[in-house]
């Protein structure tokens, strides 16, 4: 059966959530769920390759983490710098373009410079998009896009503008809006996420944390989400 028959989504993103419960579950510190959070990752990624989803997103990091604790802060950086040089072959293996979205400026020369490496490597990749949204919020985003729109179009261009030319200045242009929205750990708020773009995105929520959400959960998410009847505001 193609895609469309069994109702594949085009576009999942994830709030990835509960990573410092999983730890603190086990007596550990959170920067272990953390740890153990990026094999959900490559695990999601896989089973998302595999169902043919073209674009998977993942709340990685928000605008608004960066008032954690400086530790947990760099450490989870630095996990960010260490995945990326280690997953390098597997995403060119699956076939995954690999994309982050978000307010670059506040992160290191270091990791924008690892960064800019694994989006040129992985450019002509065409099976998926991966993105992931780092240092991203959802009112960043539209004020960086309101900013940028008033520049380019000026007092009469803002004046007119359309739904469809904002889109263009959202760090998301050119990517369709999120089918389904999934968020781990039992929490049911979009957090400053995609508030733009999920419109009229169909969300799921899952009482199990990151770390434990793999291939079989994320299938499951994607069962739901065929029975779901999406009416745009119309009368079916
Ligand atoms: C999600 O797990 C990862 C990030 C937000 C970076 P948390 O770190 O939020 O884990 P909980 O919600 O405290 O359990
Ligand atoms: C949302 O999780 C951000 C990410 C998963 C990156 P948080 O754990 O930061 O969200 P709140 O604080 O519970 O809303
Ligand atoms: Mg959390």
């Amino acid at each position: 059966m193609d895609n469309k028959n069994r109702n594949i989504p085009v576009h999942v993103s994830i709030i990835m959530d509960g990573n410092g419960r999983w730890a603190k579950a086990r007596g550990q510190q959170r920067v272990y769920g953390h740890a153990a959070g990026i094999e959900s990752v490559r695990a999601v990624t896989e089973a998302a390759v595999e169902e043919g989803v073209e674009y998977l997103s993942l709340y990685a990091f928000s605008e608004e983490n960066w008032n954690r604790p400086e530790s947990e802060v760099s450490t989870l950086m630095d996990l960010m710098m260490d995945a990326m040089k280690k997953e390098l072959p597997t995403l060119m293996d699956n076939g995954v373009r690999f994309v982050v979205l978000g307010n670059r400026k506040r992160l290191s020369d270091r990791l924008n410079e690892g960064i800019d490496f694994l989006m040129e490597k992985t450019s002509g990749c065409e099976r998926m998009t991966m993105i992931v949204f780092l240092s991203y919020s959802g009112k960043w985003d539209i004020c960086q896009a309101a900013s940028r729109a008033a520049a380019q179009l000026g007092p009469e261009g803002m004046a007119n503008l359309t739904q469809e030319q904002f889109g263009q200045y959202l760090v998301t242009a050119g990517i369709p809006d999120p089918d389904l929205l999934i968020r781990t750990s039992g929490e049911e708020r979009i957090s400053n996420y995609l508030l733009w773009q999920c419109a009229y995105t169909e969300f799921y929520f899952s009482p199990v944390l990151w770390p434990d959400f793999r291939k079989e959960e994320f299938r499951e998410a994607l069962r739901a989400y065929s029975e779901r009847d999406r009416r745009y505001g119309k009368v079916k």
